[in-house]
């Protein structure tokens, strides 16, 4: 049932290029210049009328927001928010007819992010559910369901899943983008066209997984370490720290590289790894100046980059992880796998149960 693979979550991981594929596959034209989400469900008008996007989601799937957040604002222009499932009723959200509430649930059955979806319909928007599992309650009562064809996830700890959503993600911000001609139909193709090589660049970084295991039994001798990044790479961070400290329960944090120095920077000491990731061209300098910032408390820095800053980069840091070249957009859908990679050895290094991690369960279906 694992495939000849020693534990769930690993196979998972291996099984994400099918899992880009499937999620991809009949999603395009065949010019490969537009998308077609009919499941979507939504007229032009409506989708011309929408005003706000919320995201809504737990965990990892809330991870995946964060990078959604980013993809959508940056195709489409329309502000996003993003809200933890738990807090979403609480805070009383402004929801009207004109927004669009997205839902993110791999197992759909997650009873908060079930509770937000009620929210937003009761305040007259359409909820859109972004989930893996087509009968569950989420996609029975969402408006409509964008399904992610990640295959069934065991593994507690979430990882084709969170990649699947990032594809859907993807595809919907081109969507509402041709609706709302914000993107040319030149710059979709092109996307699309790096999108489709996604898979094939994740299979060069689970060619590389011992490199990654040697670096994970390295930090499993610590006790907390921090991973930081600018824009999607923030995001990215979070969600390697979160399956970081779910399964091998080393302490970590993921901080928005600049704000290291309004507090945190006072962790940093002799020895404390430090995970940058650096792949967004835009702000890599000043990446770099948060990176020596870190290297001058003493930090033993990991840099994930791509190939044509490596050498740029290890100039301040003491390793560089290279993921294969792609578009700033879709740079998520590579490095998270290292991160992912990193959480499972540094766990199987510490001899947890990787596949159960403890006082977790695959589906929380309590508030
Ligand atoms: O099934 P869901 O996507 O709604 O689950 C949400 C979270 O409970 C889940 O992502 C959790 O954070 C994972 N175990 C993280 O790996």
């Amino acid at each position: 049932e694992k495939g000849g693979y020693e534990h769930f979550m690993l196979k998972e991981i291996h099984e994400q290029p099918k899992a880009y594929r499937d999620t991809m596959r009949g999603r395009m034209n065949a010019e490969g210049n537009k998308v077609i989400l009919p499941e979507l469900n939504l007229t032009e008008e409506q989708i011309k009328n929408i005003r706000n996007v919320q995201i809504v989601a737990c965990g990892t799937a809330y991870n995946a927001g964060l990078v959604g957040r980013n993809l959508i604002e940056s195709l489409v222009r329309i502000p996003v928010e993003n809200d933890i499932a738990s807090e979403y009723r609480y805070r009383s959200p402004i929801v009207t007819p004109e927004t669009l509430v997205i839902v993110v649930s791999q197992s759909g059955e997650t009873a908060d992010t079930l509770a937000a979806l009620r929210e937003g319909q009761a305040n007259g928007a359409h909820v859109l559910a972004i989930t893996n599992v087509v009968g569950s309650s989420i996609a029975r009562e969402a408006n409509s369901v964008l399904v992610t064809l990640a295959g069934p996830e065991i593994a507690v700890a979430s990882t084709k899943a969170y990649t699947s959503q990032l594809i859907a993600f993807t595809l919907l911000g081109l969507y509402l983008a041709e609706v709302r001609g914000t993107q040319s139909e030149p710059e979709v193709a092109k996307i699309l066209a790096a999108m489709q090589s996604l898979p094939e660049q994740v299979e060069v970084i689970l060619a590389q997984k011992e490199a990654i295991k040697t670096y994970a039994e390295q930090i499993a001798k610590h006790e907390h370490l921090f991973f930081i990044g600018r824009g999607v790479d923030y995001a990215v961070a979070q969600e390697g720290s979160l399956k970081l400290k779910e399964i091998s329960y080393i302490h970590s944090e993921a901080y928005a590289a600049g704000e290291l120095k309004h507090g945190t920077l006072a962790l940093i000491e002799e020895g404390v790894p430090v995970i940058a990731l650096a792949t967004q061209e835009s702000v890599l300098e000043k990446t770099v100046s948060n990176i020596k910032e870190v290297k001058a408390r003493g930090a033993h820095v990991l840099a994930i980059t791509h190939e044509e800053h490596a050498n740029d980069l290890l100039r301040s840091v003491d390793q560089v992880f290279v993921i294969p070249q792609t578009l700033p957009l879709l740079t998520s859908a590579l490095s998270v796998v290292s991160l992912q990679l990193l959480a499972y050895y540094a766990s199987l290094a510490l001899g947890h149960d990787v596949d159960k991690p403890r006082n977790l369960a695959k589906s929380v279906t309590v508030e």
